[in-house]
C-alpha cells in the first residue's frame, strides 16, 4: 500500500514536472520565436537567446546575459531625495531599507527592455549584428520606464535587520529568513525547495529585484496563465481561506 502510494506521488510529481518545463517560456509574453529579428543562425527561432547567450554574454548583470544593457542614463529610485525634480510632489518616499543607487542585475535585466528607451532586440554580446531594431516595447502597459519612484521598492536588501520595532525597523514585515510564503489555493502552484521568503522570492540572498515578484521562466511559483495570471507574478490566486493579495502578505504582516 505504502510502496503504491510512493509510485504514485512519483508518476504524478513526474508528470507535473515535464509539464512544467514544457509550459515554461513559449507562449507567454516574452516568447519571441515567432519574431523575424529573432533568428540566433545556431538556433532559429531561439527562445533563450533575446536574453540569454551561451558566449559573448554580459555575465556582470545575470548569468549569460545576452541583451543590451539599458540605455537609460538613470533610474529615480523609490526613495530618490529630490523626486521634486521630476515634477513629483512626493519628497518622504522613505524605506527602511538601503536602496541601490541604480537597479542591480536582475532587475536591471527585466529594465534594459522594460525601460520604455531601449529596442527590445538590442543584443549586447559581441558579435552579433544586422539584427535590425524593432525599437523599445510598444505595449503601453509593459512600459515600467525609469522614474522607479511609481513602483515598489527594489534592489534592497531585506533582511531580518529590518525587521522590527526599533530605529530604522518596519515592524510590519515577516522576518524573511524563518517565515513561510503564503501558499495559494491553486493546483498548478510550483513548490521551491524551501518556502521561506528568502529561499523562495529573494534567491537565498536576500534581495529584493523585480525577480522577486515575477518569473519570467514559469519554473516556480503561479504559471503564467493569459486569464488568472497574465503579468507572470510567482504567487497568484487566493490563500486556502479564499483571501487574496498572498504575494504582497506573503512579506508584509497586514
Ligand atoms: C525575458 C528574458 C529571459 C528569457 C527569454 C530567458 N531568461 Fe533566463 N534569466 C532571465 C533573468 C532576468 C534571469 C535572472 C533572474 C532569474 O533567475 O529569474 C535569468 C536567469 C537564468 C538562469 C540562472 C538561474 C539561477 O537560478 O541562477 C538560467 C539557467 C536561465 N535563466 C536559463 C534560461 C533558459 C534555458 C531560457 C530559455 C528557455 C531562458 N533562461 C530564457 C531572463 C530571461
Ligand atoms: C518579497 C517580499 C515583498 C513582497 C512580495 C511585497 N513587498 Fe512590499 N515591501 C517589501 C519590503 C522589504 C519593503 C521595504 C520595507 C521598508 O523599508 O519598510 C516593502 C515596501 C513596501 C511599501 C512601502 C513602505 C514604505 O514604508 O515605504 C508598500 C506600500 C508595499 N511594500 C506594498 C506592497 C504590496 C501592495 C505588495 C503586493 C503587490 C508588496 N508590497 C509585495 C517586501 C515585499
Ligand atoms: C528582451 C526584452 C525583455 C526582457 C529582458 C524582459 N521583458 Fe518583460 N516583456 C517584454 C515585452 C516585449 C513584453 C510585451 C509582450 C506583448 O507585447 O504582449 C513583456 C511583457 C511583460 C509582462 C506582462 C506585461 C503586461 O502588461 O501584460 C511582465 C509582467 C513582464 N514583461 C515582466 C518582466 C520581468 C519581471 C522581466 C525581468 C525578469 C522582464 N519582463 C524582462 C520584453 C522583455
Ligand atoms: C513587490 C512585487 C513586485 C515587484 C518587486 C515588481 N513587480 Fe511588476 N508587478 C507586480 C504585480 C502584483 C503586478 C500586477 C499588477 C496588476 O495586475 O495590477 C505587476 C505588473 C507588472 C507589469 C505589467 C504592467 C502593469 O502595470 O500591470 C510589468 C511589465 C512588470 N510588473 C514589470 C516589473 C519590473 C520590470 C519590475 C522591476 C523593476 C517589477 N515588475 C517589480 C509585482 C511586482
Amino acid at each position: 500500500m505504502k510502496t503504491l502510494n510512493l509510485l504514485t506521488l512519483t508518476v504524478v510529481t513526474g508528470s507535473l514536472l515535464t509539464l512544467t518545463a514544457r509550459a515554461a517560456i513559449l507562449g507567454s509574453p516574452h516568447d519571441f520565436s515567432g519574431y523575424s529579428w529573432n533568428n540566433n543562425p545556431a538556433d532559429p527561432a531561439t527562445v533563450c537567446s533575446p536574453c540569454h547567450t551561451a558566449h559573448h554574454a554580459d555575465s556582470s548583470v545575470i548569468p549569460l546575459w545576452s541583451h543590451a544593457s539599458s540605455v537609460a542614463p538613470s533610474f529615480f529610485m523609490y526613495n530618490t531625495a529630490n523626486v521634486t525634480g521630476l515634477g513629483d510632489s512626493v519628497t518622504s518616499l522613505q524605506s527602511e531599507a538601503t536602496i541601490s543607487a541604480q537597479p542591480a542585475g536582475p532587475s536591471m535585466a527585466c529594465l534594459s527592455c522594460h525601460d520604455g528607451v531601449t529596442a527590445i532586440n538590442a543584443y549586447g554580446d559581441v558579435g552579433r549584428s544586422g539584427y535590425g531594431n524593432s525599437g523599445p516595447i510598444s505595449l503601453a502597459s509593459a512600459v515600467i520606464g525609469t522614474d522607479l519612484t511609481h513602483s515598489h521598492p527594489i534592489s534592497l536588501t531585506y533582511s531580518p535587520a529590518i525587521v522590527g520595532t526599533g530605529a530604522g525597523q518596519d515592524k510590519w514585515l515577516w522576518n524573511p529568513n524563518t517565515a513561510n510564503v503564503i501558499l495559494p489555493n491553486d493546483p498548478n502552484f510550483v513548490q521551491g525547495n524551501s518556502m521561506t521568503i528568502n529561499n523562495f522570492l529573494l534567491k537565498g540572498q536576500n534581495r529584493l529585484e523585480c525577480t522577486s515578484c515575477h518569473d519570467v521562466h514559469n519554473q516556480e511559483g503561479t504559471p503564467y496563465n493569459i486569464t488568472s495570471n497574465p503579468k507572470l507574478v510567482k504567487i497568484n490566486g487566493v490563500d486556502s481561506s479564499g483571501v487574496g493579495s498572498v504575494l504582497c502578505r506573503s512579506c508584509h504582516n497586514k
